[in-house]
């Protein structure tokens, strides 16, 4: 018998290249999706590439009649849901500061909603999407899960905050189960150029832009401070292929399935910091575009450099992060030259 696995957001961009792991490793995944930051037309290149249907709604994580009829439709199916894994939120960190209900409202009212639904249903396990961003200033690097948590913005207290709680949800019930997962910098898109990133409006992130600089969409790349306490002064991140952090998920579920219950955390990264410059040239050299950047001040809020220790994962998950740098460029730019729109 399949194992049903809810995945909420599975059509963003993280989401869609976990489903693509989860098909392959046997899994069964059921989407909910609302569609406010991607489309249905991603979960048909998702079937076209993998060759499997992928059972969908279209719906809000805050609603709980759908959380109810998803939960059923898989039971009805003979095989119940044993682990939701949650991608399902707001992301932009500027968004976040400008909006700050609209983060609380999605990212924590809805994991409410959802852990209730849960509760309903009688499903144990969760795999959520944290993020580094939970950290903070960082007091020594690399990042171990130990590290104090002290979000700067609130779109990394909403990720603390559903962290706390999911400790909380546990503690009550000696047999559940949450993994959070505090994912680095994913950058880069499917090996096949099917999926990728597609983000709305000007990219907030370092990669997106890069590669619509690359295609001619944006005149240069605006790099935001090289007076960093770097070795070449520019910002540095643990940047990982989207295609890794999609398998972490697939390990997560499996470690929520074998392991005792209670509430982990573990860092997603590969252990390598990279700065903004040398993923420029890595770019450049790996796809033979040219990337025009001008270099302005400092981005507020931004930290100077964060890299994981991703042992953790790499012990008890047993997932490592397997592709380079020169890996993200290249399937990143084959994404971008293939789609130069996204998906439209
Ligand atoms: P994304 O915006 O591409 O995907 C999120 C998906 O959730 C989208 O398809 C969106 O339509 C959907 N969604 C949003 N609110 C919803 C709701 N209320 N109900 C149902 N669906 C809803 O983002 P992503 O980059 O794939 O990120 C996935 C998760 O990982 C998010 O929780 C994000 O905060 C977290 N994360 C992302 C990064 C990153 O760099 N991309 C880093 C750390 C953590
Ligand atoms: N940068 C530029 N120019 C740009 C965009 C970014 O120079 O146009 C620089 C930033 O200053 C930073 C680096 O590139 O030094 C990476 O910036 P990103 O915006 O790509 O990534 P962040 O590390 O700032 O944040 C991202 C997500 C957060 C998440 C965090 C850790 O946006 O939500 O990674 O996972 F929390």
């Amino acid at each position: 018998m399949k194992t049903s696995v809810l995945v909420t957001g599975g059509a963003g961009y993280i989401g869609s290249h976990t489903l693509v792991e989860f098909l392959a490793a046997g899994y069964h995944p059921i989407v909910l999706d609302n569609f406010c930051n991607s489309s249905p037309g991603v979960l048909r290149r998702v079937e076209a590439l993998t060759g499997r249907s992928v059972t969908w709604r279209e719906g809000d994580v805050r609603d709980a009649s759908v959380l109810d009829a998803l939960f059923s439709l898989a039971r009805e199916q003979g095989a119940p849901v044993e682990c939701v894994v949650h991608f399902a939120g707001l992301k932009a960190v500027g968004e976040s500061v400008a909006k700050p209900l609209d983060y609380y409202d999605n990212n924590v009212y809805g994991s409410i909603v959802l852990l209730q639904a849960m509760e309903r249903a009688q499903v144990r396990r969760i795999v959520f999407s944290s993020s580094a961003t939970v950290y903070g200033e960082p007091r020594s690097l690399p990042y171990t899960e130990d590290h104090p948590l002290a979000p700067t913005n609130p779109y990394g207290r909403t990720k603390a905050m559903v962290e706390a709680m999911l400790a909380d949800w546990c503690a009550a019930d000696p047999g559940r189960t949450a993994v959070n997962l505090r994912y680095f910098n994913p950058i880069g898109a499917h090996a096949s150029g099917q999926i990728g990133e597609s983000p709305r409006g000007t990219p907030n992130n370092l990669f997106p832009y890069i590669t619509q600089v690359a295609i001619g969409k944006r005149e240069k790349l605006l790099v935001f401070g090289n007076d960093y306490p770097t070795p070449d002064g520019t910002g540095v991140r643990d940047y990982l292929h989207v295609s890794d952090l999609a398998d972490g998920h697939v390990k997560a579920v499996e470690y929520a399935r074998r392991a005792r219950p209670g509430c982990f955390a573990f860092n997603l990264g590969t252990g390598r910091g990279t700065s903004v410059l040398e993923l420029v040239k890595a770019f450049e050299s790996t796809t033979g575009r040219t990337v025009p950047y001008e270099i302005l001040g400092r981005r507020p809020g931004d930290v100077a450099q964060m890299w994981a220790d991703p042992s953790a994962a790499n012990e008890l998950l047993g997932w490592r992060a397997s592709r380079s740098i020169e890996d993200m460029c290249r399937d990143g730019w084959r994404w971008q030259s293939q789609n130069p729109d996204g998906y439209v």
